[in-house]
Order: C-alpha cells, then structure tokens, then sequence
C-alpha cells in the first residue's frame, strides 16, 4: 500500500466509503464539462470506475490515488498516475490527472497533489516521462501542468470523442521537485523522504 502526504492532503488508495462522495463529484456537470464527451457518471459508473483503478494499482505499481483533505478526513476527489490509452498515439506513456470536487477548487489542492504523484513517479516508480492531456479550453488543467513544469508537445484530436486535446510532457531529467519533502508510508514500515 502506498501513501503519500503533503501539507493539506493524503493521498491513498481507495475504500468502499469512497464510493458515494465520488460518485457526487462524478455527478456534477460542471466538474465534468472537460471529461470526454462532458457526461455525467452515477454511482455504478463510479464503483466500476474505482474497481479499474485499483485494478490498475495492482497490476502496475501506480495509479490513481483518493485525494483526502488531512484536517477533515474529507474526500476531495483523485490525482494520480494511469495510462492514457484513449491517445494511441502518445503511448506508451504513463499520464498524471486530477478530478476535484468543485468545493475544492481554487486553493491550490490539485497542484499540490499533483506534484506529489509526479514526485511519486518519478522517484518512487522510476519513470522517464509523465505526460498530462487536457481538452483545449481546460485552462485551469493547462495551469497546473505548467506550474508543474511541463511543456505543451502536442496538440490532436480525441479519436472517439472529436475533441481538440492538448499533451504535456515533463521528462525525468527536467524534472526539479518544487514542493517541501513529504512523507510515504509503503508497506507496513513508514520512513520520511529526505530529498
Ligand atoms: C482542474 C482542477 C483540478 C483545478 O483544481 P484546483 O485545486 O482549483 O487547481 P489549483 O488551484 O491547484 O490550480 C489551478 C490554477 O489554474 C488557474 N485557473 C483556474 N481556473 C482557471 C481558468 N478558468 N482559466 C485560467 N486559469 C484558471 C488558477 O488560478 C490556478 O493557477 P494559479 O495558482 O497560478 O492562480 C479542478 O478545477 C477540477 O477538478 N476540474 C474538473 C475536472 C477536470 O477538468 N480535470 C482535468 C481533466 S484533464
């Protein structure tokens, strides 16, 4: 198991409670206007979600991670690391992404996630790159990839979608972490990062 903390959050994998406050997020047309065709997702869609994400933690080592505020022990949505195989054409590749609860925007929270699954990625996983796709218009994503300090490489169209896309790629070697050290919990020992 892994989690990673940073000053306001904590990053985990998921839990069945999770489900509900999810699926409220997922529910949520604004939250989801950038999202593929800008539908909407109800609670199965959301539990089948998480199910493929934790798939995905175990069969690959990453993923996506719950994004818990630290103070309350509220659900504020995901950030984490997955393959973009609805781009074909970036693969392979490993994309970092976030999804908030409109509650929890403009606090700088996604950023501050964000950074730590990058730092995660990098550090932990070993990976040379980490790419992140954003629908053109997304702006607020287009600012986090940039104070993240990646770089526009592409622009293309979603092959199912039709949609104007936007990749962004940051390599191990640009790679300079930006945020304070934080602690990650792996397995049943806990150690403090010190770089
Ligand atoms: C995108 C999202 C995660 C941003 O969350 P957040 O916690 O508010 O993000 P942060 O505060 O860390 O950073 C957002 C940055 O974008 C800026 N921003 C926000 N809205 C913006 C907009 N409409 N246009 C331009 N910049 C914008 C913010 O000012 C901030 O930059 P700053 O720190 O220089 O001021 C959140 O809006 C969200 O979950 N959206 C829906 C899901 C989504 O679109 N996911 C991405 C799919 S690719």
């Amino acid at each position: 198991m892994v989690t990673l903390e940073t000053p306001r959050l904590v990053l985990r994998r998921w839990r069945e409670e999770d489900v509900a406050p999810m699926a409220a997020i997922n529910a949520d047309p604004e939250v989801m206007r950038w999202i593929r065709d800008g539908s909407v997702r109800d609670e199965q869609q959301t539990r089948s979600g998480i199910q493929a994400w934790e798939s995905e933690w175990e069969s690959r080592g990453f993923g996506l991670f719950a994004v818990e505020i630290r103070s309350t022990g509220e659900l504020a949505g995901f950030t984490g690391l997955s393959v973009p195989g609805f781009l074909p054409e970036v693969l392979p590749a490993v994309e970092v992404g976030w999804r908030l609860g409109r509650s929890h925007w403009g606090q700088g929270l996604a950023t501050e996630a964000a950074a730590a699954a990058v730092r995660f990625g990098f550090e932990e996983r070993g990976l040379r790159r980490i790419v992140s796709i954003a629908q053109v218009g997304n702006d607020a994503s287009e600012r986090i990839m940039t104070k993240l300090g990646m770089r526009a490489v592409r622009e293309t169209v979603h092959p199912t979608g039709g949609r104007r896309v936007r990749v962004f790629e940051l390599s191990s070697e640009q790679y300079a972490p930006t945020h304070p050290p934080m602690t990650l919990e792996d397995g049943p020992q806990r150690r403090r990062r010190t770089t």
